[in-house]
């Protein structure tokens, strides 16, 4: 019920708070992190550390819940029907070690598969995102997202700011897929593209979502990242009334475990938007 979704809201915001502050008295070396699939797939001790409080203090007080984070999964697991926890200690590592400021928590709930309750903080910033699913989407606690003015409707794809990841898969169909689909949408008109007014990579899917959300970017594009990276920016977005569809086009429905992600802001035109930039994917991203 929504009582209780908002005590969980509210469990999220005091963790978020407590992560924030490991995040910031952290001074990640390189020395300290390490690398999981390759050398550019990062993880740091701040995100294991984070990872453990934020599960203790969850399920101490949620003790039924299931809980799926980054730095704890187990290939293969997946998620249930039951309300589960989906949470990113740390989303935009890479960043975090750069001390490049673009750096969150993302604390996300799935009842039934369904993103429901999220928050996105970012501690650098002071930014907080907080959505319940039926109840708005709003910053630092009382700023609606969308925030104003919200140009309407949405102008095609040649005025979008758009939002691409490069990922840690840097070889194969995929990347392959990526670079061309980049191309096709920056490029001129002449040169067969879209001509976007520009791309943007900012290294966290989460903040990518909340940007989205707030309407500072039109679209955000990307294969390749996981149920942690999207489920709190999921509810987040979709409150502010963006829509996620898949990044293959024709993808209208899409889930926590497909791991390709096409999200669009707010605004009349969003169905023509999303088939103007499926017109520009290179391929099919096999991800997922
Ligand atoms: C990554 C970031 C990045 C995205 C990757 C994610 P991490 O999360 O969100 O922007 O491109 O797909 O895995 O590793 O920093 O938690």
């Amino acid at each position: 019920d929504l009582k209780q979704l908002e005590e969980i809201r509210d469990l999220f915001v005091s963790v978020a708070s407590d992560a924030g502050a490991m995040i910031l008295s952290a001074r990640p070396t390189m020395g300290g992190s390490g690398s999981k699939k390759n050398s550019v797939d990062l993880v740091t001790e701040t995100d294991k550390a984070v990872e453990k409080m934020v599960s203790e203090k969850l399920l101490s007080a949620y003790p039924d819940f299931a809980f799926v984070g980054e730095e704890t999964y187990t290939p293969g697991t997946r998620i249930t029907e039951q309300p589960t926890f989906i949470v990113d200690p740390i989303d935009g590592t890479t960043n975090f070690i750069h001390g490049f400021p673009y750096v969150c928590i993302s604390l996300g709930l799935a009842v039934g598969r369904v993103p429901t309750v999220g928050v996105v903080f970012n501690p650098f910033t002071g930014a907080l995102y907080t959505a319940i699913r039926g109840q708005g989407a709003f910053l630092n606690g009382t700023t609606r997202l969308p925030l104003n003015p919200t140009p309407e409707p949405l102008a095609g794809l040649g005025s979008a700011l758009v939002c691409v990841e490069w990922g840690s898969d840097r070889s194969g169909n995929d990347y392959r897929v990526k670079t061309e689909t980049f191309k096709a949408l920056c490029a001129a008109k002449e040169e067969g593209g879209a001509m976007v007014h520009s791309l943007r990579s900012l290294g966290s899917a989460a903040l990518n979502l909340c940007a989205v959300a707030a309407g500072q970017l039109d679209l955000y594009w990307e294969g390749g990242c996981w149920a942690w990276d999207v489920c709190a920016g999921w509810t987040i977005l979709s409150e502010a009334e963006g829509l996620m569809v898949d990044a293959n086009p024709g993808g209208w429905e899409t889930g926590l475990e497909e791991r390709r992600y096409l999200a669009v802001r707010k605004g009349e035109g969003q169905r023509e938007l999303i088939e103007e930039f499926w017109g520009c994917v290179a391929g099919k991203l096999e991800v997922g």
